[in-house]
């Protein structure tokens, strides 16, 4: 497609497409999330959000835009200084956040999943009593954790790290007991890494259509996140989210992504 032609990655971080309509957006996006949004060994931005912007952005509201990289520990209050015009990072809508900010319609359904080494002494939710687990700073994934702390009377401990990789490789390296993220991100990371399984058993998608076959924490759906006096222009992001769902683009991406 197009975005991955982006000629334009090797500046600043930025890659940007779209179809001249005048106007330059910027996105907040915290890089890498594969597969949202990382890098190929080209250095080409790529991934299901980088295709989904193009998609909508460049190819249905025919505008220029560019991402830009920042942490996600923060990226709300970014967004809220005008650093950039929406946050399309995997981000998840929820309540506490739609307080500071507007979101689009969903456009990803997500479940919170925990990623063990192979061989590991915890089979089930309960065993995570007592142990170490990482998560990204600022996640719902940390937020899970936390639920799990209270849950466990704060008899777990919670190593926050600034990117979700910085978890996985206290995972490899043994310095935590388990990760706590996004179920298709972990699943990309997993095929990458023998080693690495998930938590299995019932969990709160078990009776689910299309749920992931392991453990689910929670139930999530991904938005666009918008200032909250940016209602014209969300809208308008919603009505090319629904086009694109409608003329097939959106599930061409989404089978490029998840072997449909
Ligand atoms: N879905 C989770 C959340 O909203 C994790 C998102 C992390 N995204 C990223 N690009 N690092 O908290």
């Amino acid at each position: 497609t197009a975005v991955g032609a982006s000629g334009l990655a090797a500046t600043a971080g930025c890659i940007g497409g779209g179809g001249g309509g005048g106007e330059t957006i910027t996105i907040g996006s915290d890089i890498p999330y594969a597969p949202f949004e990382y890098r190929n060994e080209a250095g080409d931005l790529i991934g299901f959000d980088v295709e989904i912007a193009e998609a909508v952005f460049g190819e249905q509201l025919d505008m220029d835009y560019e991402f830009q990289e920042t942490s996600f520990d923060g990226i709300i209050a970014s967004l809220n200084n005008a650093n950039f015009r929406v946050i399309m990072s995997a981000m998840t809508i929820n309540e506490s956040r739609a307080e500071r900010v507007d979101f689009s319609d969903p456009y990803f359904t997500a479940y919170q999943t925990v990623l063990l080494l192979e061989g590991s002494d915890i089979g089930s939710r309960e065993d995570l009593q007592g142990t170490a687990v990482g998560v990204q700073r600022g996640t719902t994934g940390e937020a899970a954790a936390e639920d799990l702390q209270e849950e466990f009377d704060g008899d777990l401990q919670i190593e926050s790290y600034d990117q979700i990789n910085g978890a996985f490789d206290a995972l490899l390296n043994n310095q935590v007991d388990a990760v706590i993220n996004d179920n298709t991100v972990s699943a990309s990371f997993a095929a990458e890494n023998e080693e690495v399984v998930f938590l299995e058993g019932d969990g709160v998608a078990a009776d689910r259509d299309n749920a992931p076959p392991y453990l689910t924490l929670t139930i999530e759906e991904y938005g666009i996140a918008f200032r909250q006096d940016d209602d014209d222009f969300r809208e308008e992001v919603n009505g090319a989210l629904a086009t694109i769902r409608e003329n097939g683009t959106y599930e061409e991406i989404y089978n490029e992504y998840f072997d449909g």
